[in-house]
């Protein structure tokens, strides 16, 4: 019989905090769909009072996912318990996730309010979130600075007003392993089987995983942790790394073990990556580019004559396969569907049809086209906004010198539209362009471009984050060309097309959207 540590991912919610890492509802119904093929107990799908935006997605990914629960954050206010319960109300099983900061700096400072006071909220939370839900989780935020005795405390009146999990966040990843060791082993004295000892590391110093590795070893049996480390400022614990360290190191964990099926680890990280446009350092453990690559000719040697002389670790287990056969220019309709079928997407006749078509155009491009060029392929299809605004074509003129200039040609309700622009530099000049076909005006965020495979020919993904109304939350757009200007172009014409179905949806939505 196993001991089972259940994997909390939260890549959804404090995922979502890392700068620049928002998803669309589409993108998070693909992250909650894989998640949930990873085999994590709990999704936390969002924060539903935080934007309609946010609720939305958290009702969506309530209504696809069965086998995960589906949990929703929430301050200690009725507000957010409401928008909470709402949310997740259509999940199979689902859970509200309830906090407030514990620590005497976070009492004193952002909360003002007295120990007591705090006590009385956190209570009155729990019972509020027990009206809609069973299952509910209550964090003592800035638990890492917080004082045992008031730790105590708030514990034992939240678990007798129902709360079935407890969870000991380091907020701002102050601990040392050692520290959150005997943290956990005390509180797990106090609480016994009263509740679940749950703990969530941010990784400010570099130790979120050690540290949750630790609280494991001291009675935690449930672990909050993101793919990839995203998160708040340095992250969360990695939820691939502290998974490979229990399945890797059994002489020390002995019976206890994950309900993860290790074999989506490599597929999930790389559809995060793919999704928010933010790549693992390549030296990064578990997932980077290098964890698995020997460029020292001894260590390849070695590798070669016995795995094991140089790898602790299997690369199959985590589900990444070295001999992936690539896709080129010849391969047909038929080959392309049982790649897209063996990397984990179900694609419907016509998404299928879709994301094809955009292969062959790109296999006209690119030699070889590789499992993340597909991956990032279709997950783009996937995830676009409808496409009202169409890029048609771009023509641009060198900005070495002179000025820069772009003449852009877009689609609209199935004309078309061309108009030239100068700018600052040639992307400035294309995006101002397109604000003077569409008249909307957009302010750049953040953009950030990455290669998606090796090579001169390397498909080009362009992120960039808009805003188009400062009363408005930014939007995400995507691009995807061997060119990046074009990736460039295309990137900016998918944000003013999520913008448009954002402001369709909040239309829709605004009864709701105001009570939140
Ligand atoms: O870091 C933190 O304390 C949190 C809580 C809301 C759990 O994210
Ligand atoms: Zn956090």
């Amino acid at each position: 019989m196993k001991d089972v540590v259940k994997i909390f991912d939260t890549t959804l919610r404090d995922g979502e905090q890392s700068p620049g890492a928002s998803m669309n509802t589409e993108e998070k119904i693909q992250i909650a769909k894989q998640l949930e093929k990873l085999g994590v107990d709990i999704i936390e799908a969002g924060f539903a009072a935080a934007s309609p935006g946010d609720f939305e997605a958290i009702r969506k990914i309530s209504e696809v996912v069965s086998k995960s629960t589906v949990c929703s954050l929430a301050r200690a206010l009725e507000k957010d318990i409401k928008a909470a319960g709402e949310a997740i109300a259509p999940a199979a099983k689902k859970r509200i996730h309830t906090f407030i900061a514990t620590s005497p700096i976070h009492m004193k400072y952002k909360l003002r309010m007295e120990p007591e006071e705090v006590i009385k909220k956190a209570v009155a939370a729990v019972e509020y979130a027990k009206t809609f839900v069973d299952d509910v989780e209550f964090s003592c935020e800035d638990a890492g600075r917080s004082e045992m005795s008031f730790l105590k405390e708030i514990i034992d009146a939240v678990i007798a007003a129902g709360a079935k999990t407890i969870n000991i966040p380091d907020t701002v990843g102050y601990r040392f392993p050692h520290e959150m060791g005997e943290m956990i082993k005390e509180l797990k004295e106090f609480i016994g089987e009263r509740a679940i000892i749950s703990v969530h590391c941010h990784n400010d110093l570099g130790l979120a995983v050690a540290n949750s590795l630790y609280s494991v070893l001291n009675g935690a049996r449930q672990v909050e942790c993101t793919i990839n480390g995203l998160g708040e400022r340095a992250g969360n614990a990695a939820l691939e790394e502290i998974v490979m360290a229990i399945k890797t190191r059994k002489d020390i964990f002995g019976k206890i073990d994950t309900n993860i099926n290790t074999k989506e680890i490599y597929p999930t990280s790389r559809l995060v990556a793919a999704i928010t446009g933010i790549e693992p350092q390549p030296n990064k453990a578990i997932v980077g580019k290098n964890a698995f690559a020997h460029e020292s000719g001894i260590h390849q040697d070695g590798v070669l004559k016995h795995q094991e002389t140089y790898e602790i670790m299997r690369a199959e287990d985590i589900g990444l396969d070295r001999n992936a056969i690539v896709l080129g220019k010849h391969s047909g309709r038929h080959a392309f569907k049982n790649k897209a079928e063996e990397l984990g997407f179900n694609l419907s006749d016509e998404e299928l049809n879709k994301a094809f078509e955009r292969f062959k155009i790109l296999a006209d491009k690119k030699k070889e086209i590789t499992d993340d060029d597909i991956r990032v392929l279709i997950t783009n299809e996937l995830s676009s906004a409808p496409e009202v605004y169409k890029l048609k074509k771009l023509q641009i003129n060198d900005c070495s010198e002179g000025v820069p200039s772009a003449a852009v040609t877009i689609e609209f309700e199935g004309k078309e539209i061309t108009d030239a622009g100068i700018g600052d530099g040639t992307i400035d000049a294309i995006f101002k362009t397109i604000d003077r076909i569409s008249g909307y005006k957009g302010t750049l965020n953040d953009y950030q471009v990455t290669a998606v495979s090796k090579g001169k020919d390397a498909l080009a993904k362009v992120v960039v984050k808009v805003v188009f109304d400062e009363n408005k939350p930014a939007v995400i757009g995507h691009g995807l060309s061997i060119d990046t200007m074009i990736a460039s172009a295309k990137a900016y014409v998918s944000a003013l097309n999520s913008y448009i179905s954002m402001k369709d949806m909040l239309r829709t939505k605004k009864g709701s959207g105001e009570d939140i």
